[in-house]
Formats: structure tokens, C-alpha cells, sequence
């Protein structure tokens, strides 16, 4: 994604709905000039007349028209809280857009697509936008811990094939998204296309394992595996490299930024032995 119009805008909340407890779906006001935006492309935000925490924190882009700019906000520590208690009018201050490299968008070939916990947001906004551009050839797996997780209403009126997985088996596949993957692949159920991911990390490594045990990208049915990584940031541009994620290649070269040369990556491309932090 190019750096043409990013900037810090101040902004306020347009609505903030509680999806269920610990998860709200918030809507931002687009501020003048925010460019346009790809699946994959995030901001960090902040609640204006916060002090605590000091840092904007990152969060994808779950979708976003002439006015609004949406992000899906899970509560896990002090910024998300805070955002989580914004009301409408509200002012906030976002960075953005951010990421240097976003989803593609498909070719012709069939998209799977593959969403973990609130690695649904950027899966989200790529399933409206390239439905949208009438992409139809699109299957979704999305796993949550238990049906409560899984934000269903968030897809509006797009309607594609879903498989769910939970945990706990009150909705869908009993288990997590990988296995649900596995097994639908196993059955044949899944088209030959690309793969396009997010989740936590551990729900990518598995997934990048899975793909390997059946027998590998090229050798199996899928070309191509992108994965949007999260990972804890700072400054967001490419500048502390407190988000590096290591590539498989030769030393410093190999080692690139979450959130600008991300945050899509080839999944098959990353080194996850070496990435020990
Ligand atoms: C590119 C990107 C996109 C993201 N998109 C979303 C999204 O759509 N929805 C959403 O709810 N969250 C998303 N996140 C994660 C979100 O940024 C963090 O949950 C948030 O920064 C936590 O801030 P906090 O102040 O509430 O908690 P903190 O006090 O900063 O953290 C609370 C706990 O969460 C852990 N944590 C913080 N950030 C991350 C992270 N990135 N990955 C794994 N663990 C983390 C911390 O280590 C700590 O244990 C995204 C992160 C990135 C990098
Ligand atoms: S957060 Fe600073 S380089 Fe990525």
C-alpha cells in the first residue's frame, strides 16, 4: 500500500456496537483525505483524552466507504478498553492508512479464506470488497472458541460458502480453523485456489504445517498461501523494528517489518523456527 495521504487525523466515533461482551465492532468517521484502502491495510488508534496507554495501537481495517472506517476492537488490555467505552461523537486519533503490503486481490482462481478469532476483520473486509467486484468463487473457514465468537452479522447481506469450527463444538466443526481446514481438504471438499489468512500466529503455523502435510503449496491444490500476521508494535512505520517477523534467507536481509513490509506476507516464506520473540 502506498504512503501517499498517510497521516495522524483526528476523528471521532460514529457508532460503537457490542458484538457480544469482550468485542465491539466500531465505527469511525472518515476523516478528509484518508485514502482508500485494501483488505490487510490497518490503523492505530487511540481514545483522544487518554494519557494510558501512550502508544496508538494497530487494528485492521474491517471496512470502510466515503464515511465510515470500521474496526473490529477485542478487550484484551488498556488501549482496546478504553476504545471499547468510546460513545458516539466521541473524538479519537487515528495513524494511518498503514501496512506496506496488503491482500492481493484474486485472480481467477477460487479464494479460500481462513479466519481465526478477530482475524476475521481483514478477512471481512476482502470478502465484502471483493464480492463487491464480483469475486463469487470464495469459501470461508472461521474459528472462535465457541459460537459467541463467531460474528456471523458482520458479512451484512454477503453470502458466501462458510464452514465454522469452535472449540467447544457449540457451533460447526468441533475444534479449531486448521483442523476444520484439514478435514474439508481431506474430504476434497475444497476447491484448488489460493489461500488467504489471519489469525493468531500459532493458527498460521499450523495451518502453513497443515498445508505441508498434504503434501505441500505446488504439489497440492493451492498456489498460494498469504497470511496478514499481527504483532505487537510501537511506531507502526518501519522505524523502531520492534515488529520484525524473520523470512527464510540469510541474516538481517531476511528479517522484515510487521507493519511495513506487512503486514501480508507469503505464509510459506516465513522462517518460524527462527522466529523465537
Ligand atoms: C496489523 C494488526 C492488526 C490487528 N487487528 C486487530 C483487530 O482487527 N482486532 C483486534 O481486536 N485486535 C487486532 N490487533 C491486535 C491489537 O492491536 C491488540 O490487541 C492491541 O494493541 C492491544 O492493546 P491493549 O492496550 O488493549 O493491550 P496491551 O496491554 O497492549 O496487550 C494486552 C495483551 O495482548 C498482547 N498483545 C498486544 N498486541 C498484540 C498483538 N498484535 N498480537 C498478539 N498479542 C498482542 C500483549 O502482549 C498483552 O499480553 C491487531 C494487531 C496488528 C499488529
Ligand atoms: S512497530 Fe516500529 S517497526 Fe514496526
Amino acid at each position: 500500500m502506498s504512503s501517499a495521504g498517510r497521516g495522524i487525523f483526528l476523528t471521532e466515533i460514529l457508532d460503537n456496537r457490542a458484538l457480544y461482551p469482550d468485542t465491539h465492532v466500531i465505527s469511525i468517521k472518515r476523516p478528509a483525505g484518508f485514502p482508500d484502502t485494501e483488505p490487510g491495510g490497518f490503523i492505530s488508534i487511540r481514545a483522544v483524552e487518554n494519557t494510558t496507554p501512550l502508544l496508538l495501537r494497530p487494528f485492521s481495517i474491517m471496512w470502510q466507504d466515503d464515511e465510515h472506517i470500521e474496526i473490529l476492537v477485542k478487550v484484551v488490555g488498556p488501549g482496546s478498553e478504553a476504545l471499547s467505552k468510546k460513545r458516539t461523537k466521541e473524538p479519537v486519533k487515528i495513524l494511518g492508512p498503514l501496512g506496506g503490503r496488503t491482500f492481493p486481490a484474486p485472480s481467477q482462481r477460487p479464494v479460500i479464506l481462513i479466519a481465526g478469532g478477530t482475524g476475521i476483520a481483514p478477512i471481512a473486509y476482502a470478502i465484502k470488497k471483493w464480492s463487491a467486484a464480483g469475486v463469487s468463487n470464495a469459501v470461508l473457514i472461521y474459528g472462535a472458541a465457541s459460537s459467541v465468537g463467531i460474528a456471523r452479522d458482520i458479512l451484512d447481506e454477503v453470502v458466501i460458502e462458510s464452514h465454522y469450527a469452535t472449540l467447544d463444538g457449540s457451533l460447526g466443526f468441533e475444534g479449531d480453523a486448521v483442523e476444520l481446514f484439514k478435514s474439508l481438504a481431506l474430504d476434497n471438499s475444497l476447491p484448488e485456489g489460493d489461500i488467504y489468512s489471519c489469525g493468531p500466529r500459532g493458527m498460521v503455523r499450523a495451518l502453513c504445517d497443515a498445508v505441508a502435510g498434504l503434501g505441500g503449496m505446488y504439489k497440492g491444490r493451492f498456489a498460494h498461501h498469504y497470511t496478514s500476521l499481527e504483532a505487537v508494535m510501537a511506531c507502526g512505520l518501519g522505524a523502531c523494528r520492534g515488529c520484525t517477523v524473520p523470512l527464510k534467507g540469510d541474516g538481517e536481509s531476511a528479517l522484515k517489518t510487521v507493519c511495513s513490509d506487512g503486514p501480508v506476507f507469503d505464509a510459506e516464506e516465513i522462517d518460524w523456527e527462527g522466529w523465537t520473540w
